[in-house]
């Protein structure tokens, strides 16, 4: 199921995000996380893991009675209980769905689970006729699927996709894949599995080698057609693909990959922000899309570019993803284009070039001694400059 170009946005900050050591929240945050992920028009939320303990149970049962724009999603392993568990937390979901998972790598299956292939196989097809018998929206993801072996990969998908999974994941678990192969092998699992076209096939890209979002990029570009990701790139260890940084690429990059979301981006910034507060971890001001830098414009060369023409240096709009405006920072390395134009803006002017350069002189000058220079710095300099000629 990969003709269609739409690619379905899961958010899982509220179950993998929160598997950050630190980032745990309360029924109450949840709740407020999930309204701005269905305020941003966000396809799937995944809301937690029903079994975990019976605060995520709660969390997601109060999430599955009261939002009704996204879909509503549990974890479970694929045990009964687990699946039951799941199916109760969503019984009043408007749309529901369970997750369920169990590990396909050879290292998971000899040491983790002590199972043979064969029986991993048995268990998720028990397990998805089982969630399929309660609720009729039912994913199933291969865990550590990135080191797990392409033909017994092909056996189970085929097997779940009969037993009644309608999204089959492939998770990067580790972030071990790089994009081509990772790529490769989405494309491969949807040339051999001959019912690959009864499901929708997904990523799930974990971050520890930085690749997150240039897997799930991958992914889509081999046929994928819903990737999982998290607000600010929250997540196990070095965290998810970032939903902000997947969702700006598919729509800044349309030319390129043809390919859109549902995702309302005005609401990026508010969620980022909302996400950062309830958890407590800080957004670095270099990252992508939502870092306080991301729109900031500090060397001469970049503001002299950007006053004359907007997409010298901005491939995509502040406004676009929530910020009120882009940003031009005054401080060592902005030219005179800038320093004018923002003292025009302050209304301040200059009765002559000598006075401009003057004032130019002392702002370079002030400019060696602190990082950013503020409007109230520059209009102190003006003053004083202007007293004194
Ligand atoms: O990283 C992973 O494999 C997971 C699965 C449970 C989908 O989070
Ligand atoms: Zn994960």
């Amino acid at each position: 199921m990969s003709s269609n170009n739409q690619v379905i946005i899961f958010d899982t900050t509220l179950r993998d995000g929160e598997q950050s050591p630190g980032a745990s929240m309360t029924k109450d945050e949840k709740l407020r996380i999930a309204r701005q992920l269905e305020k941003m028009r966000v396809d799937v939320i995944e809301a937690g893991f029903a079994i975990a303990s019976p605060g995520d149970f709660a969390s997601i049962k109060a999430i599955a009675d009261t939002v009704t724009g996204s879909t509503i999603c549990s974890l479970s392993r694929a045990l009964d209980a687990d699946i039951d568990r799941a199916a109760e937390a969503l019984k009043n979901a408007a749309s529901g769905r369970i997750h369920t998972f169990i590990a396909t790598s050879p290292i998971h299956m000899k040491y983790k689970l002590q199972m043979t292939p064969d029986q991993v196989v048995e268990h998720a097809v028990r397990a998805v006729k089982r969630a399929h018998n309660l609720i009729s929206d039912v994913e199933f993801s291969l865990e550590d699927a990135s080191r797990s072996d392409l033909d017994f990969m092909c056996r189970i998908i085929e097997k779940v996709i009969d037993a009644g999974a309608r999204t089959i994941n492939i998770p990067d678990t580790v972030g071990y894949a790089i994009p081509e192969e990772f790529g490769h092998t989405i494309e491969q699992l949807l040339q051999r599995i001959p019912n690959a076209d009864k499901a929708i096939f997904s990523v799930h890209c974990h971050n520890d080698l930085g690749l997150a979002v240039a897997n799930s990029l991958a992914a889509v570009t081999a046929g994928a057609r819903q990737v999982e990701c998290t607000i600010n790139g929250l997540g196990e260890r070095a965290g998810n693909a970032s939903l902000e940084e997947f969702v700006m690429a598919i729509r800044t990059r349309k030319d390129l990959l043809g390919l859109e979301t549902n995702i309302d981006t005005t609401q990026i910034v508010p969620a980022s922000r909302l996400v950062s507060s309830i958890t407590g971890f800080p957004v670095q001001p270099n990252k992508a899309i939502v870092g306080a830098n991301a729109f900031a414009h500090e060397s001469g060369i970049h503001q002299d570019g950007m006053l004359k023409h907007r997409e010298t240096y901005e491939i995509m709009t502040a406004q676009d993803v929530g910020w009120q405006t882009n940003r031009m920072v005054m401080g060592k390395h902005s030219g005179r284009n800038a320093f004018r134009a923002r003292l025009n803006e302050l209304g301040a002017t200059f009765s002559s070039d000598a006075e401009l350069n003057h004032a130019f002189t002392r702002f370079k000058e002030l400019a060696d001694k602190k990082h950013e220079i503020f409007d109230e710095d520059l209009l102190a300099l003006v003053s004083d400059v202007q007293a004194a000629d």
